[in-house]
């Protein structure tokens, strides 16, 4: 992507001499505060909310504005470019969007061909157009609403990782990764950090998980060995007792869960409502979902099951980053999930430094990567200046995907890199890869 800044800049600008305002704002605040009054109550508090008292969510976003930019003038930038290469794919910017999982609570509200009903399974597709466009990788969410064979084909051949929660089925971990090796995946990415989800306090208080509901189990329900684990489950109980009240009386509630498990679940709703296999997926999903006895050497069971390269995601501790390596991990990614895990923890970005100099003092240095509270193209530049090979886009492109669906995405992620390449002009550098430490305030 060359000087893609004032491409970006003058086409908005020019839409403005006809009296069009962006129809996804480019300022971050007022792109979130558009996205929350379009999506559905429980949708916003899912994708927008954090852990405990939101502390870490908040703690984010303050640490970028502790590392300030140093402006350099006189330096010839006139030609920039964002190009780089990771995991020797060469890409056009050093920018993916990261896994996130039940997307379709971006774009319930959403009225489409299809009727209402049928916009959460156009979030993924949505999304692949997107990335595809821009040709930016996609890193596939283990939670996604729709299958990953069915998010590749809309991929073409752009790249796509997977994301792997590492379920306590073994069948159903080796069926996933090798589901996404068919699916053209380039690396698999499995995140440490959400062996137990976190306390979420907003959704706790709307008594609301999307998995309970059957959505964002898409991979599950599309998959042989866990479609044999509930077809086990359905054979020897009842099913259990989800959208039930404590008093077991049926109510609007439970109903509408209910439906919504059935319409979730592959073939008719109709005979899904009347069979006992729905309910038995959400169930079996909510029993292995993940497991929390996982340690360092667990990696090289998963080593050996895949040829492909091995990332971990969420790690904050210098220590982890290297035994991730000890242990054969081929990248890392400091994320603190976006806050949604721990509250009150360290802040993602103070975490990257002294993760970056580890790695880069290990016999097998890797590419790190980074998320959590990146909200514009100066944050990028910040997360790279401590050493981010690449970074990984999360909430702003949900938001426009709520907003716009395909084009909303793509308009966010268009607004980053315009500013990303603003960014690195104004301070003196002409590539991505020039940027470092000496780019920020001492
Ligand atoms: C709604 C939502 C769902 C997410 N789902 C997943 C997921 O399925 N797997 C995963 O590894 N991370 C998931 N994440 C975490 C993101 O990959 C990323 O770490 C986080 O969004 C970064 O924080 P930010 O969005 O505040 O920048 C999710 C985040 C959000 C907001």
């Amino acid at each position: 992507m060359r000087n893609i800044g004032r491409t970006v800049q003058s086409a908005i600008y020019r839409d403005g001499v006809f009296g069009h305002r962006p129809a996804v704002p480019t300022d971050p605040d007022a792109l979130a505060e558009a996205a929350r009054r379009r999506m559905t109550r429980t949708g916003w508090s899912y994708v927008a909310g954090g852990a405990g008292a939101q502390r870490t969510v908040d703690a984010n976003r303050e640490a970028f504005g502790r590392y300030r930019i140093m402006p350099r003038q006189m330096v010839d930038v006139g030609e920039r470019t964002l190009a780089t290469t990771l995991l020797g794919r060469d890409l056009p910017a050093p920018v993916l969007f990261g896994p996130v999982g039940a997307l379709e609570l971006a774009v319930q509200h959403q009225r489409t061909h299809g009727g209402r009903a049928a916009a959460p399974r156009n979030a993924e597709p949505a999304l692949a157009r997107a990335a595809r466009d821009l040709g930016l990788p996609l890193v596939i969410s283990s939670q996604a609403s729709t299958p990953m064979e069915d998010t590749a084909a809309v991929l073409g051949d752009n790249p796509r990782w997977f994301q792997l929660y590492w379920s306590s089925d073994d069948a159903v971990v080796e069926s996933f990764v090798s589901r996404a090796e068919t699916s053209g995946c380039e690396a698999v990415v499995v995140t440490l950090d959400t062996h137990v989800l976190g306390w979420r306090t907003r959704d706790l208080d709307l008594g609301y998980l999307p998995f309970a509901r059957g959505e964002g189990i898409a991979q599950y329900l599309s998959d042989p060995e866990f479609q044999k684990l509930v077809a086990a489950r359905a054979r020897t109980t009842s099913a259990g007792t989800t959208g039930e009240t404590g008093s077991n009386r049926p109510t609007l509630a439970a109903v509408r869960s209910l439906l919504s498990m059935a319409r979730h679940h592959p073939g008719s709703t109709w005979r899904n409502l009347r069979e006992p296999y729905a309910r038995a997926a959400v169930e079996t999903f909510l029993d292995v979902f993940s497991r929390s006895t996982l340690t360092w050497p667990d990696l090289a069971w998963l080593r050996r099951r895949t040829t492909l390269p091995i990332l971990v995601k969420g790690i904050q501790h210098p220590d982890d980053a290297v035994a991730a390596l000890d242990h054969g991990a081929d990248g890392i990614i400091v994320s603190n999930h976006g806050g949604r895990q721990i509250d009150n923890a360290i802040a993602s970005l103070d975490a990257l430094a002294p993760v970056v100099d580890a790695v880069r003092r290990h016999a097998r240095p890797v590419p790190v990567l980074f998320d959590s509270g990146i909200r514009n193209g100066a944050d990028v530049f910040t997360a790279l200046a401590l050493g981010a090979d690449a970074v990984l886009l999360g909430r702003p492109w949900v938001y426009g995907l709520a907003l716009a669906g395909a084009d909303g995405v793509r308009a966010v992620t268009e607004h980053i890199l315009a500013e990303l390449d603003i960014t690195m002009a104004l301070a003196g550098v002409s590539s991505t890869e020039q940027i470092g430490r000496h780019n920020l305030a001492p």
